[in-house]
């Protein structure tokens, strides 16, 4: 089997195909992942026989092999799945939690004041990981083929190791000094001196026994085995607070999606403890009242409405979300009369400050460097998986022995009332830290409807960013009637209520669409790119195309 699959993967190591093909059509199944070996390896389960599921968990633990700044076995995540012989659709939350020992003020000093990079950097950063356990319940509810056989492809890689392309030579060398801060992660991404080059072989043998251990003891080995001896060594060794009883009490939680439609299309988000489903459901029902006809993708009115609508939302996202298991989200952010009042306060001619927007009020109760993989079969089955590390490398800190890195989550609860995480975002009481609470995510795995069949799924890497590119792809195809690609392709902007400015994608955006906006009392900022989405559209005959954003390394393929 070794063989044959290492003969299967030749003409990716021959080609190095960096950003090869973006768009194909399949009958039998489709994926969009941000690795090409990774969706090399959902293609032969697809030509196994294998479901969406499974080629879900055989991307998942690929992915942390060949995309370790994401792709992970020590972070967490979220699914959003459709199981095609119930049509129902359920939101599986694998998200890390706060180890039982950590506590509200825990990154601040005794003057109350943020340490620096403690939530971000090392042990005192880590969440108590559920990759393990979430890509493990796909497989137990609603996976076809062994578990063992899922894993054993990641196993290979891992073990024999797989060419670099240029990106993730990129990646590795730019990270260098940041990672080597531990001898953990210095061992395992720079073996030797040498600057990493396109074509040169990253082997990984820790991981490939980590990965054994649970191709033949299943959660087991993780929470409570080998590695979760080497996991709580390594936290100790510096300083940070996971444990054994940790880990043994991680669970998976099954949640209902956020459900609501926008113009003919039936979505499916994640809902709490991402604010990912309820945020965009926020912005699309305040864009849904306007009449588009007289806008244009990339256009000064379009770029307006969207932001002063993702501002209004980003500002309830601050007072009101957090882990439901922990904070009761006090009123329904999608009811109708509640986003009519909200609407009011847009206004098409001018922006004002964020400081002058506050997070809607109770309505008086008259009534009361993650990564994103999408796949679909033929049954219409769909999974839509966004699982991460936190930022690039998460913690930077790699389990010793093991040949994984921890995540560096922690970042995301609000670390103290207004203080920003990594991605610019504030929050309070909702999302403050308790002993195993999920930190409030953005994180949005995405399953659309039209007519009750599936027509597409998506979603991608990028904090914050994550939801108004999710959105805005969704606008693009509903309201500009652009194909999946060219939805992909739009050049993105961004506004999170705070910071108060526009990010919009550089060198992406005429010179009249930027003075217009200043003109409308804008602030401009620039980003390199947002988001890289990865989906699959399934058209009105059952064919399915998978489209990897042009943005990223990514790739889609099928059967
Ligand atoms: O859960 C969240 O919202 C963040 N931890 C996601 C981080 C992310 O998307 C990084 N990718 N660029």
């Amino acid at each position: 089997m070794a063989a044959a699959f290492l003969l299967a993967l030749l003409p990716f190591f021959i080609s190095g195909c960096d950003n090869a093909s973006f768009t194909s059509y399949y009958e039998k199944g489709a994926l969009a992942t941000a690795s090409p070996i990774a969706t090399q390896i959902g293609e032969q389960v697809f030509a196994k026989g294998g479901n969406a599921f499974d080629v879900a968990v055989a991307v998942g633990f690929a992915l942390a092999v060949v995309h370790p700044e994401a792709g992970n076995i020590g972070g967490g995540g979220f699914a959003v799945i459709r199981d095609a012989s119930t049509k129902e659709i359920k939101a599986l939350d694998f998200r890390e939690k706060a180890p039982l020992a950590s506590s509200e003020k825990m990154y601040l000093d005794s003057m109350g004041n943020p340490i620096e990079n403690m939530s971000t950097v090392g042990a005192d950063a880590c969440g108590v990981p559920g990759t393990v356990a979430g890509l493990y319940e796909l497989w137990k509810e609603h996976g076809s083929m062994k578990w063992s056989e899922l894993i054993s492809y990641a196993i290979l890689l891992a073990d024999s190791g797989f060419m670099v392309n240029s990106y993730q030579a990129e990646s590795f060398n730019k990270y260098r000094d940041r990672l080597s801060v531990f001898d953990e992660s210095s061992r395992l991404f720079y073996p030797n001196a040498n600057i990493w080059q396109e074509g040169d072989t990253f082997v990984n043998r820790d991981l490939g026994w980590t990965l054994v251990q649970l191709e033949k003891d299943g959660l087991e080995s993780f929470y409570a085995g080998e590695i979760a001896d080497s996991i709580v060594a390594t936290v100790k060794r510096y300083g940070g607070l996971i444990s054994h009883e940790d880990l043994a009490s991680y669970q998976i939680k099954w949640r209902k999606p956020v459900s609501f439609t926008f113009d003919s299309l039936q979505i499916y988000a994640m809902p709490p403890p991402s604010s990912g489903g309820l945020i965009m459901g926020q912005i699309l029902k305040l864009v849904e009242a306007y009449d588009f006809s007289i806008y244009k993708p990339g256009s000064i009115e379009y770029i307006h409405l969207f932001c002063e609508s993702a501002r209004l939302a980003f500002a309830d996202r601050s007072e009101y979300l957090g882990d439901p298991d922990f904070y009761n989200i006090p009123f329904d952010l999608l009811d109708k009369n509640y986003i009519s009042e909200r609407r009011q306060l847009i206004n098409l001619n001018q922006t004002n400050s964020s400081l002058e927007i506050l997070p809607g009020s109770i309505p008086i109760p008259e009534s009361g460097q993650t990564t994103h993989y999408s796949v679909v079969d033929a049954e219409g089955n769909m999974v839509a998986v966004t699982y991460t590390l936190n930022s690039s490398y998460g913690s930077k800190l790699a389990v010793n022995g093991c040949g994984f890195l921890l995540n560096n989550e922690m970042d995301d609860f609000a670390i103290a009332p207004g203080v920003p995480n990594l991605y610019g975002l504030v929050g309070g009481e909702a999302n403050k830290i308790e002993p195993a609470k999920r930190m409030l995510s953005s994180m949005s795995p995405t399953i659309i409807l039209k007519g009750g069949e599936p027509l597409f799924i998506l979603g991608s890497p990028g904090g914050s960013q994550i939801i108004t590119a999710v959105t805005q792809v969704i606008v693009s195809l509903s309201r500009f009637n652009l194909p999946l690609e060219k939805a992909l392709s739009q050049p993105r902007f961004h506004h999170q209520w705070l910071p108060d400015n526009i990010l919009l994608e550089e060198k992406s955006f005429d010179i009249n669409v930027k003075q217009g906006l200043l003109k409308l009392g804008h602030i401009i900022k620039e980003a390199d790119m947002l988001s890289e989405i990865h989906a699959v559209y399934i058209d009105g005959a059952g064919l399915m195309s998978a489209t990897a954003d042009r943005r990223g390394p990514g790739s889609a393929g099928g059967q």
